[in-house]
């Protein structure tokens, strides 16, 4: 049974009526459904047995591999040993524990952890701790936000409004929150194509920023978010001194810089941040995704003590200072599964793993350079993507054609409109590195 086949034996047998898919084509999934039962190390396998290398580490956050026992065992144990335990006003001992795991990777001073579930959920924990924080040193009319074009900082309705993916905001572009402006993109193809690793041009776009501030006065700005490398558009790398200068104008003005490094956090550039890749410190990071190896939902703001102490110190003794705060923050077996992720990522080296693959991805991946459609091709650490041409009064079929054949040739890769994106799990070797693109340049070959 091939994949084609896989959805007519399948349909007889499951219903999938009930489930309405997320960020997924509903109709065009259920009568062709691709559906996956089991996952160990680089591979997935399918319904009908068929072995899929993971070109994206599940959806960039597998990224010490499928089916690690040490996390399994882990989240065993503490379930075992206590399933819940609430979140306000108590605690348990691992939260701590995961809180000082993750502190320890995170660029020296910030070192203050708050536990969401989600990324959406940490991007507005962290627009709304940049907040508190003006109001709590009394510039509480600091409100306005600063966000970029194409930049996708998940779907809630903070993250949605700073966010710059228009599909994502079309629909509820009356409800957007108020004052906020966006950074253009960094993208450019006349400039910037087939760039190894971060583009020479582009630094000089970081300058719209005082653009936006001279608009709005910087009195009245709280905070700037951008992910360091774009992930979800379709992995748009910084350009050189692009993020050193937004962090200049920032500290400037009194303004937060926010990274959302929910898909760069923990070894996808070659480093435990992109921030400490860049080196370019933040005042705010926020993460998810690979911060547990996915195995359990969870995520996180890392914050800085100075804005940690002023909106701690801002209440009575007594009074909860910060109303926030989710009823699984900090779940037990996130915090488990969290443990001994970070224990795999120290003890197996996985960042340094990952910047000492990252030449062979890079010479991979631009090895697609003058095959069909290929229009560009860009690429950091694990993470890269390959631009596909549009099709005539199709956008996004393409690259959905090739997601597909790529499928059925036993190959995961991430498709967004007519860009294909790669993000394997760090544990992977040359061979499924040269896997993965010879799959893609079969597939590119096939389709029209
Ligand atoms: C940079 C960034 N921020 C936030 C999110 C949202 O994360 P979640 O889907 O866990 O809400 C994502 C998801 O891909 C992301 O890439």
């Amino acid at each position: 049974m091939n994949a084609i086949t896989e959805h007519v034996s399948l349909s007889s047998e499951l219903d999938l009526s009930n489930y309405w898919m997320p960020f997924t084509a509903n109709k065009q999934f259920k009568a062709a459904p691709r559906l996956l039962k089991g996952a160990k190390g680089m591979y997935y396998t399918t319904m009908d047995d068929r072995k899929i290398i993971d070109g994206c580490a599940g959806l960039w956050c597998v990224n010490a591999g499928h089916g690690r026992e040490e996390i399994i065992d882990a989240v065993h144990n503490q379930m075992m040993e206590m399933d819940y335990a609430p979140s306000f006003q108590m605690g348990h001992p691992i939260a701590f524990e995961a809180a000082s795991k993750v502190a320890a990777v995170m660029p020296t001073g910030l070192d203050k952890i708050f536990f969401a579930n989600s990324g959406s959920e940490a991007v507005d924990t962290a627009l709304k701790i940049a907040l508190a924080y003006h109001r709590a040193r009394g510039e509480g009319q600091r409100t306005r936000l600063i966000g970029r074009e194409r930049g996708y900082s998940g779907v809630g309705f903070g993250g949605i409004s700073v966010g710059g993916i228009p599909a994502n905001r079309k629909a509820f572009s009356a409800s957007l929150i108020p004052g906020v402006d966006h950074l253009p993109h960094t993208f450019n193809l006349e400039h910037a194509a087939y760039s190894k690793g971060q583009p020479a041009w582009g630094g000089h776009l970081a300058e719209e920023l005082e653009r936006i501030v001279a608009l709005h006065d910087a009195s009245n700005i709280a905070a700037v978010i951008v992910e360091p490398v774009a992930g979800s558009t379709g992995v748009l790398i910084p350009p050189q001194g692009y993020l050193q200068k937004l962090r200049e104008i920032c500290t400037k003005h009194g303004i937060l810089l926010i990274f959302d490094e929910v898909i760069t956090g923990f070894g996808r550039v070659g480093a435990a941040t992109a921030s400490e890749y860049f080196g370019v410190t933040p005042d705010l990071i926020t993460m998810a995704k690979a911060i547990n190896n996915a195995a359990i939902p969870m995520s996180a703001v890392a914050a800085s003590q100075k804005i940690h102490d002023t909106v701690i110190n801002s209440g009575a003794a007594n009074a909860i200072e910060l109303f926030h705060g989710y009823t699984y923050s900090a779940h037990p077996a996130a915090a488990a599964a969290c443990i001994a992720t970070q224990d795999i990522y120290q003890r197996e080296g996985l960042f340094s793993r990952a910047a000492q693959m990252a030449p062979k991805f890079e010479a991979a991946i631009h090895k697609l350079r003058g095959e069909p459609f290929v229009k560009d091709i860009r690429n950091l650490g694990l993470m890269g993507a390959v631009e596909l041409e549009a099709r005539d009064g199709a956008p996004g079929a393409r690259a959905y054609d090739a997601f597909m054949k790529c499928y059925e040739k036993g190959v995961m890769v991430r498709f967004t409109g007519d860009i294909l994106a790669f993000s394997p799990p760090l544990i992977v070797n040359d061979a499924q590195i040269e896997e993965i693109f010879a799959t893609v340049k079969a597939a590119l070959h096939e389709i029209k």
